[in-house]
This record gives structure tokens, sequence and C-alpha cells, in this order.
């Protein structure tokens, strides 16, 4: 059975009191939540992950970076590589989100060499991928989503594959508060799962967790995530405040 996943992408928001805060909040109604198989995951910014890390020893949830250096090692001002977040022990880490694309002008080369590096240090590494408007406009939006995860993820092995989650996040759907349909999400997730099937095998298809992003909350949660294909979410706003947060979890139980 594949994991489902809530994933709280935080994004760059919250002082640490504020981080302590709410990370602490979670971690108190996590406690009365049984998770079964499924799996929550924190994103604070890198200079949370400590105190993200020390409460998380105490509860059931997983920290993740949200993002990582495509070099290994070395003078990279400001850069934090994946064996300084693996050394910490941090589980998770997000590459690939659209906002990296636009903001960092991150490249599908600069995504696939990040994907190393987080597959080499053994991350479980959630790729996110996702058209704009224009292009699911121009009814382009399986094709873009198609090279994205063609030139970052395809070129792993099977079993480096195996720690890949994918976060389909249609770009117009990101802190617009315009969701896609459940029917939207359902479509590219299954899209999403034949390609994995056509490059890795049925198998192990069915075992990857293929994640919803893009105005995901409370209310629009249970019935995307009741779509055969989709695993659950990466939240970015809701994921900010504890109540709201946890009724998202709830929905993939
Ligand atoms: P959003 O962000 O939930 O605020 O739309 C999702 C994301 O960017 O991961």
């Amino acid at each position: 059975m594949r994991l489902k996943i809530v994933a709280g992408n935080w994004k760059m928001n919250l002082d640490f009191e504020e981080a302590e805060d709410l990370i602490s909040a979670i971690a108190d109604e996590l406690e009365n939540i049984d998770l079964g198989h499924a799996e929550v995951v924190i994103c604070p910014p890198f200079p949370y992950l400590e105190m993200a890390l020390d409460i998380a020893i105490e509860s059931v949830f997983s920290v993740g970076a949200q993002n990582i250096s495509h070099f290994d090692n070395g003078a990279y001002t400001g850069e934090v590589s994946a064996r300084m977040l693996a050394s910490m022990d941090v589980d998770y880490c997000i590459v690939g989100h659209s906002e990296r694309r636009k903001y960092f002008n991150e490249t599908d080369e600069i995504i696939a060499k990040k994907i190393d590096q987080a597959i080499e240090h053994e991350f479980i590494t959630i790729f996110c991928c996702g058209e704009l408007l224009s292009e699911r406009q121009a009814g382009k939006h399986f094709d873009v989503v198609r090279e994205q995860i063609e030139k970052a993820v395809f070129p792993l092995s099977e079993k480096e594959f195996y720690n890949i989650v994918i976060a389909y996040e249609p770009v117009w759907a990101i802190g617009t508060g315009v969701n896609a349909t459940p029917e939207q999400a359902q479509e590219m997730h299954a899209y999403i799962r034949n390609l994995i099937a056509s490059r890795y095998g049925k198998d192990v298809a069915d075992e990857t967790s293929i994640l919803y992003g893009g105005s995901c909350n409370s209310k629009n949660a249970p019935e995307i995530f009741a779509q055969p294909d989709v695993d659950g979410g990466l939240i970015g706003g809701a994921s900010l405040n504890a109540d709201e947060f946890i009724e998202i979890v709830k929905a993939i139980l």
C-alpha cells in the first residue's frame, strides 16, 4: 500500500517564536490522532529546522527542507547542501517548486542536479511539477508535466526512484485560492502514474505517492484526497494554521 502524505511547506513565513508556537501546536494536536499508514511532514525555513527536529523527536511528524543546493560542498556562499541537512537527520526535502523555478531561475537541469544530491544523501524527495495557466489554456499541461518529470526524475534508476514523491502543483493554483478541481487533479495524477509505469513498471508506479498542491485547504481536501490517484497534499498557506493543517491531515486518514 502506498504511503499517504500531508506535507506543510511554510515557505518564507513566520519568525522564530511563531514557528515554535505553530510546530508545538501541531505536535499537540497530532497526539490525539492515529496516523496509521500515513505521514505528516513539516518543511520550515532552514533556520528553524533544528528546533523542528527537536520537537519531532517527541512527536510523529517528519521534518523536511524546502530546498537544497545542487552543489556538493565548498565555496558557495549562502547555499545549504544535502550533506549538511542529512547530517542533521532531516528526512525529506522539496525540489523543483515553481517558486524556485520562477524567482531563482531553477532550470530542469539544475533541478536534476538537486535531485541527484538529494537521492545520494537518501532524502525522501518531494519533486514538484506543474503547468502555468497559459500552458493549460493551450492544452499543453500534460506535455509540460511529462517533460519536467522526464528531465529531472527519469534519469534515476529504479532503486533511486524509490525515494521520490511527486507533487503535482499547477502553478495557477498555488497561493491563488483557485484549486484544481478533484477531476483535474485525478486526471493529471493518473497520467503521471501511467508515465511512471511506462518508465519503471506498474509495481513501482503503484507504490509511488503523488501529492496534490495548490490552494488546498480543509474544505477542498476531502474531495481532492478521495480521488484514487491522489495520495495526499503539499500544503502552503493552509499549513500556517495548526487547526487548519490538522483538518487537512485528517482528510488523508
Ligand atoms: P498553497 O501553496 O497551498 O499556498 O497554494 C502550495 C505550495 O506551493 O506548495
